[in-house]
Formats: C-alpha cells, structure tokens, sequence
C-alpha cells in the first residue's frame, strides 16, 4: 500500500466522511485527499488537479489559497483568541457593524455562530422569543418549503424537505413544522405554466397554510431567496414580495436563510435584494469567510432587535460558547474587504450571465437535461431520462455517479448528488474558465448519454 492509500484507509476507518456511504467511496477509490488549494483549483496529494465546481461546499467565494486571510486570522489569534464571559473583542464589534451596513433595509443587530444550522436555530429562536415578548404567546409553528435545506441539527432538519437529506432517523417530527410547495417554475405542484401564477399560487399556499393551522400559532416562514438544494430554484419575481405581504398581514416574521445566497453568489451582495425583499431576520454563514473560519450568524430587524432591550426579563437569553470567534471576525473582515477590493460580486453577475448562456445551450444539446436553471453563481442542471415527462432515472442505473467520474476525469470536481448537477464555482472565475468548466461538462454529458445508449 502507498502512504496515500494507507492515509485513505484511516479515513474510511476513522471518519463519519459528512453523509456518504464508505463502501461506496471506497468502491469509486474514494475519498479524495485533498492536498492544496490555489484560486479555483484543488489539488489532490497524488497531484491532481480539479476546479473546484461547487465552492467547497458553496462557501469558498474568494477562491482557495488566500493568505492574507490566513494571516488576518493569525495576527488576530495570536493577540487574544477569544473573548471572556460577558466581552467582546473590538475585531466582532467591526465586523457587526459591516454587516449592519451591507445588508439590506434596516437589519442591524447580529448573534453570531458558528455555520448555517446554528445560524437558523437562533433566527428560529429569536423569532418565537420575538413574539413572546410581544405577548404572542401561541407563535410557535415554521413554515418552510419542500426541497429547502436549511441544516442538520434535529430542527433544522426538519424544515424543507429534500430527497438527499432523510430524515427517517430523526423522529418524532416535531409537530411545529409545516411545509409547503417550492415556487419550482419546472415542476409547478399547482401545474401552471405561466410564472406569475405560479408565483401567485406559491405564495397563497403560504396563506392557506397560516389560515388552516391559525395565524396566531405561526412564528415565521422560512426560506432562501433562491434556493440551491434542487439547482438554483429562482423564484417568479412576485414571490418573495408577495410572501412578505402575507407574512405582515398576519404577524408572521419573514426570515430569510442566506447561508449560500449572501456575500454575493447571485450577483447582487445579498439574495434579498436580488428578490427585492427585505426580511425580518437573515441567517448568513459560509461566504462570510469564504470557509477560512467558520462563522455564521443571525441578524435582525431594528423592529425585531428592539423588543429585546429594556429591562433586564427583555433579555433575549442564547448564547454559544464560541460565538463572536475574534479569529472569526477577522477572517471576515478580510474576506469582505477582497471582496470588494475585486469587485466579486459584479464578477459573480457578469459570469453568471455567460454561464447560464452556456448552460442554455447545454440544456438544447443534451437529451438528458431537463432544464437549466438558477442565476449568479447558484446554477444547475437538471437530469432526466425523458424531456417530455420529465420522469428521471432509476437510482440504480448510478447516472449521478457516472457522471462524477466524468467530470472528474477532465479536471471538474463535482459530486453530482441525485437528479441534480450543481455549479457553483468560487466568484473569482474567469470568463475563460466558465469556457472550460462547461465544455468538460457538455463533453462528459455526451460521454454519458452514449453510456447509456440515448445519444
Ligand atoms: C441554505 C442552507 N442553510 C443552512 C445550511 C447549513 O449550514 P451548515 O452546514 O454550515 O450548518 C446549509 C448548508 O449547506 C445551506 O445550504
């Protein structure tokens, strides 16, 4: 055995590897071990190299490799690495009041955490305190949709709804969760055609769900402005807006879960102004460090924040042990400053729009993709085995696999999960590497069609 596959053993002997099956890895010479990073490229420790297609996972906005962050977050560790009980260090200070700058309307105050699923317990949880203190007593129900994903602690879990996160280990459901229909303009459960009806029809499956259980037990709705679990589900544009109407009619708090949307993936800082709505609370994390640190948080409305202060029974009571990391806060800062100093957010719109121009054309070449779909940096494909009906392939036929090994053989790493081939490179790419990603996938597509004999 080689040290590299010795390295590999200990891994599937000693590793939960997230959600894959080590049988399965083993099986395709798996895990891959990965031994650098450099801009949009990886590189394995037998000397490969990948373009990182999906971000790491949809976090590494300023691309791999960034020293300066590193060195932000040594500089700022090696002076004090982490606040005492009941302080703050001035780097978190500087960094909440960025974000109360970037984000959009009046959100303003921030409870900071550790990644995406700590970021929506505490939005769940400031919301439903939000009401207490307001006297709302029965607020307790989330809505969230079907194909969201909105983490993996036991809650969060349970909210959306999507094939490749089961949830049968997990019981009971808990009985606040209520889900509703997505606003797929592909797979409209209300089979319109037209999008405005069906974002009109969405959004009234918001309302239907807030009259049927009583709009005085419901909390918040939940959801990611666009959402990336099914390849960039975009919304008709009257969605979110209209959502937000129904939300204020009932006193129902909008929380908006940009965990991938934020800090620029949609060509605009945030999903919300993409969709022209301003929620109550915003849960953000990966791109706020590009994942050199992890960071999420959790920030709210003046309207929202406001209700906490006061005498000392206001007091919004949620704390985590390594909340407000100084090392955190400084990868942040840093991270947000490249970003701005590059312009990567105009770079994630304009190669955005040659992406999705490319995978349009993919879309007509190909008889196993159904639609294409997303925008910014958040894109996909959709596979299927029949354009007409839509219908997709059976799992064992292993077409998402045949597909990884494709893609990875011509230098694109992406684990394509399911149905879906998601393409979220970091937002520094270049317009000659959008070129190259997806002549690799047009090519390893057509390697697979003719695999499976439907060229
Ligand atoms: C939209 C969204 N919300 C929440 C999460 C959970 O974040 P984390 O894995 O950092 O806990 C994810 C993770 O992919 C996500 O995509």
């Amino acid at each position: 055995m080689t040290s590299n596959e010795i390295l590999r053993q200990k891994a599937l002997d000693h590793l939960f590897i997230q959600m894959f099956n080590t049988v399965q890895m083993a099986e395709e010479g798996g895990p891959i071990l990965i031994e650098s990073g450099d801009g949009i490229y990886i590189k394995d420790l037998e000397g490969n190299k990948y373009i990182d297609g999906i971000s790491g996972m949809y976090f590494r906005n300023v691309g791999h490799g960034r020293e300066q962050i590193a060195k932000a977050i040594y500089d700022q560790i090696s002076k004090v690495s982490m606040d005492v009980y009941a302080g703050v260090t001035p780097v978190t200070v500087r960094l909440a009041e960025k974000l109360s700058k970037i984000t959009p309307g009046d959100l303003n105050k921030t409870f900071f955490s550790q990644g995406g699923s700590l970021a929506n317990e505490s939005s769940l949880k400031l919301a439903q305190a939000f009401h207490m203190r307001m006297g709302d007593k029965g607020r307790y129900k989330v809505i969230s949709r079907k194909g969201s994903y909105h983490g993996a602690t036991y809650h969060t879990v349970w909210l959306g709804g999507h094939p490749g996160f089961p949830r049968e280990d997990y019981q009971p459901k808990p009985s606040h969760v209520v889900t509703v229909p997505q606003p797929n303009i592909y797979r409209c459960e209300f089979n319109s055609s037209s999008e405005e009806e069906c974002g009109e029809l969405n959004a009234k499956a918001i309302e239907d769900a807030i009259l049927f259980e009583g709009p005085e037990s419901i909390s918040a709705v939940i959801g990611e402005p666009v959402s990336q679990p099914l390849g960039g589900v975009v919304p008709p544009p009257n969605y979110w807006p209209r959502v937000k109407e129904i939300c204020e009619k009932y006193g129902v708090l909008l929380i908006f879960d940009e965990v991938i949307t934020g800090f620029g993936r949609l060509g605009k800082w945030f999903g919300s102004e993409f969709v022209d709505t301003v929620p109550d609370i915003m849960s953000f994390a990966k791109g706020i460090t590009s994942g050199y640190f992890p960071v999420g948080g959790t920030i709210a409305s003046k309207r929202v924040a406001q209700v906490f202060s006061g005498e000392a029974d206001k007091t919004w009571i949620h704390a985590f042990t390594f909340s407000s990391h100084p090392g955190g806060a400084a990868a942040a800062l840093k991270n947000l400053e490249i970003m701005e100093n590059e312009n990567l957010v105009e770079n994630s719109r304009i190669r955005g729009e040659q992406l999705k121009e490319n995978l349009i054309k993919i879309k007509r070449d190909h008889p196993i993709i159904g639609d294409a779909r997303g925008v910014g940096l958040i894109q996909g494909l959709e596979i299927v085995s029949n354009k007409k009906t839509k219908e997709h392939f059976s799992s064992n036929i292993g077409v998402n696999s045949m597909l990884t090994e494709e893609l990875k053989n011509r230098g694109l790493w992406i684990r394509v999960p399911a149905f879906i081939l998601p393409i979220s490179p970091p937002l520094i790419v270049s317009a000659d590497e959008i070129e190259k990603i997806t002549t690799i996938i047009d090519e390893s597509l057509s390697t697979v069609e003719k695999k499976l004999g439907v060229s």
